[in-house]
């Protein structure tokens, strides 16, 4: 088991990066494998949720070079699309590890593409839920099944011919509309999907750069099925699901000033932003451009007295991956901040409304847990060990609630950093938090 130790104190400074943007890039290896020709990602996330899409293609039968050698810049991946119809069925299972990204949209793509394939995972994966993927598929004639529990494993029949569907989503998630538009790929007819709040949009983007039709008016996204993906070149902005960590903990530390380099700004992941800034956070974009179809900035970030807000339900689902670290914010505003219609967060890596609590609970905040969200009181964090429950975020987030504590704080069972932030450690190091590895039998 690995564990983090971070004394408090520090300040972080610099200029510096962060790695790829994980759902980008797991967008990038799925319509580059189906593509036609050679397409060429940079800035890839070399994490082990995305090497888990990436060994699953490779099991496909798609030929991919990872970080070829000689080549710069490092993080590339260079992959043979083998066209709409050129996926082999596996000699085995399908494991996508931590990954519900990879199962989610997966179980769209190759629902009508010929492939016969179970799909399993970890531990933390094998028990999310997965019948709200299935049902719709089984709508659009997807033969594919879930556990009766609803969970995996998924178990795809090769073959089926998919119809177009038009579909009301019954909740904002970015993997469930992904997940439709990449089955309707091959369905017969156009498919129309209908979001409730608009979520990340980067399957719609990415399949414009793979020169394939589709329409985003208002609330409606619609493709029709039957075309052809071109091959094309992806260059993967930072992640600022991973920026967010550094972009909070240059807020609560006193002298803080950092830039992080080359972040993706989608308009629908940016509420990180829009949250600290109301709770008074000294946030500069720096540099705004549009890379592979993508906003992207450098983020300019100060420490900032912060005060407790109400956080706009509306700002919920593009911030929420970033709920975990916000709160720790929120621990260290003045006043209380409360966080309402975010049921979803129950069911990500962990229920991380109970796993933030009783984080914040431990340092000594007080924090009242509701059903769909939070209220927090800032206050002095004292230290103490915190529990990750193996999730990625809440491990990193309670190492920087580290720097604002009043003594050292223990983040138990960190391993799983890997699968969305390789490198989090040195990155840490390096902008100056004080964090050590310790490894326990
Ligand atoms: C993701 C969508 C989000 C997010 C997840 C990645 C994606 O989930 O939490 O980490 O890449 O599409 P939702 O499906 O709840 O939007």
């Amino acid at each position: 088991m690995i564990n983090y130790c971070i004394s408090p104190g520090g300040k972080l400074s610099g200029r510096f990066s962060v790695p790829g943007d994980k759902s980008i890039s797991h967008r990038a290896l799925m319509l580059s494998a189906i593509a036609e020709g050679r397409s060429r990602i940079t800035g890839f996330l070399d994490g082990e949720d995305t090497l888990a899409t990436m060994a699953a293609f490779r099991a496909m039968g798609v030929k991919i070079q990872h970080n070829p050698e000689n080549e710069v810049p490092e993080n590339q991946v260079i992959v043979e699309g083998v066209g709409m119809q050129g996926l082999l069925t596996p000699a085995t299972a399908l494991n996508l590890g931590n990954s519900g990204t990879s199962v989610r949209l997966l179980s769209g793509l190759l629902s009508g593409l010929g492939v016969e394939c179970e799909l399993v995972g970890d531990e933390s994966l094998m028990s999310r839920p997965m019948r709200w993927i299935v049902e719709p598929l089984q709508k659009m004639h997807a033969s594919i099944t879930c556990s009766e529990k609803g969970t995996l494993p998924i178990h795809i029949k090769g073959g089926a011919s998919l119809t177009a569907i038009d579909y009301e989503m019954p909740m904002p998630s970015a993997q469930l509309k992904s997940c439709l538009l990449l089955a309707a790929l091959s369905a017969n007819g156009r498919t129309c999907i209908h979001e409730p709040v608009a979520t990340r949009d980067h399957t719609e983007r990415m399949l414009k750069q793979f020169a394939y039709q589709i329409e985003c008016e208002g609330s409606t996204i619609s493709l029709t099925g039957g075309g052809a993906l071109k091959a094309t070149d992806i260059e993967v902005p930072a992640d600022i699901s991973s920026a967010a960590f550094f972009i909070v903990g240059a807020c609560i530390t006193d002298g803080s000033d950092i830039i992080i380099e080359n972040v993706g700004i989608n308009p629908n992941r940016d509420a990180v932003i829009h949250i600290l800034r109301e709770m008074g956070a000294s946030i500069t974009l720096l540099d705004e451009k549009i890379v592979s179809g993508e906003p992207v900035a450098d983020i300019q970030v100060k420490s900032s007295e912060l005060h407790g807000i109400d956080i706009p339900e509306s700002l919920v689902p593009g911030a929420i991956d970033e709920f975990p670290v916000i709160m720790v914010a929120a621990a260290c505003a003045k006043g209380k901040t409360r966080l309402t219609g975010a049921e979803e967060l129950r069911i990500k890596e962990s229920d991380r409304i109970t796993a933030i609590v009783d984080g914040l609970q431990t340092l000594g905040i007080d924090v009242d847990e509701q059903p769909d969200g939070m209220t927090v009181t800032g206050g002095k964090m004292a230290g103490g060990e915190i529990n990750s429950r193996t999730d990625h975020r809440i491990a990193m987030a309670f190492a920087i609630a580290g720097l604002n504590a009043s003594s050292p704080i223990t983040v138990k069972d960190c391993a799983n950093v890997e699968t969305s932030f390789p490198g989090f450690v040195e990155v840490a190091k390096t902008a100056g938090l004080d964090l050590i590895i310790e490894e326990q039998a």
